[in-house]
């Protein structure tokens, strides 16, 4: 019988820099691994002002430089994705705050987690940084967390 699928949507305020990396990231890594047919991943923002673009010119060359094609159209989040997926995962303590106000059941809010409590190799650090008004650094930093939260998801998810 086929495994279950885990749909997980990954969050952050525009959804065009953190969250469409963290898809793009999260997907190379369960296509490299063979594990397509296991997961169902999507993301959006909870700022809708940037809704129809693509992601940041600059994240998806920094993300293009480590081998990761992003091409999702920005979305903002909806009240139906407590329903249609299993895992809600914010990037900051406001993507957090802002999630919870929007869970609609108790049960709802239990799907929604941080995206750096899967990081293995930067333990000190508690949120992703908005890039956004940042450098190069700014963009390298978010795509160095990302790889790292998304490799542990990966493990913990297929084990
Ligand atoms: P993101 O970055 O939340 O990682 O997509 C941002 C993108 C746009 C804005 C803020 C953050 N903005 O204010 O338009």
């Amino acid at each position: 019988m086929a495994k279950p699928q885990t749909k997980i949507l990954f969050v952050c305020l525009g959804n065009i820099c953190r969250s469409p990396a963290a898809q793009g990231v999260m997907q190379s890594i369960i296509d490299a691994r063979g594990l397509s047919d296991r997961f169902v991943l999507d993301s959006a923002g909870l700022y809708g002002g940037h809704a129809g673009e693509l992601p940041d010119k600059r994240m998806r060359i920094h993300a293009f430089q480590r081998g990761y094609r992003l091409d999702h159209r920005s979305r903002p989040v909806r009240v139906s994705d407590f329903e249609n997926y299993d895992l809600i995962i914010g990037m900051d303590d406001s993507n957090i705050s802002r999630l919870r106000a929007l869970a609609p059941t108790l049960e709802a809010e239990r799907k929604i987690m941080r995206m750096t409590d899967f990081c293995r190799q930067h333990p000190g650090v508690s949120y992703v940084p908005d890039p956004y008004y940042e450098g190069s650094e700014g963009f390298e930093l978010v795509l160095d967390l990302l790889e790292d939260a998304c490799a542990s998801l990966v493990d913990q998810l297929s084990q």
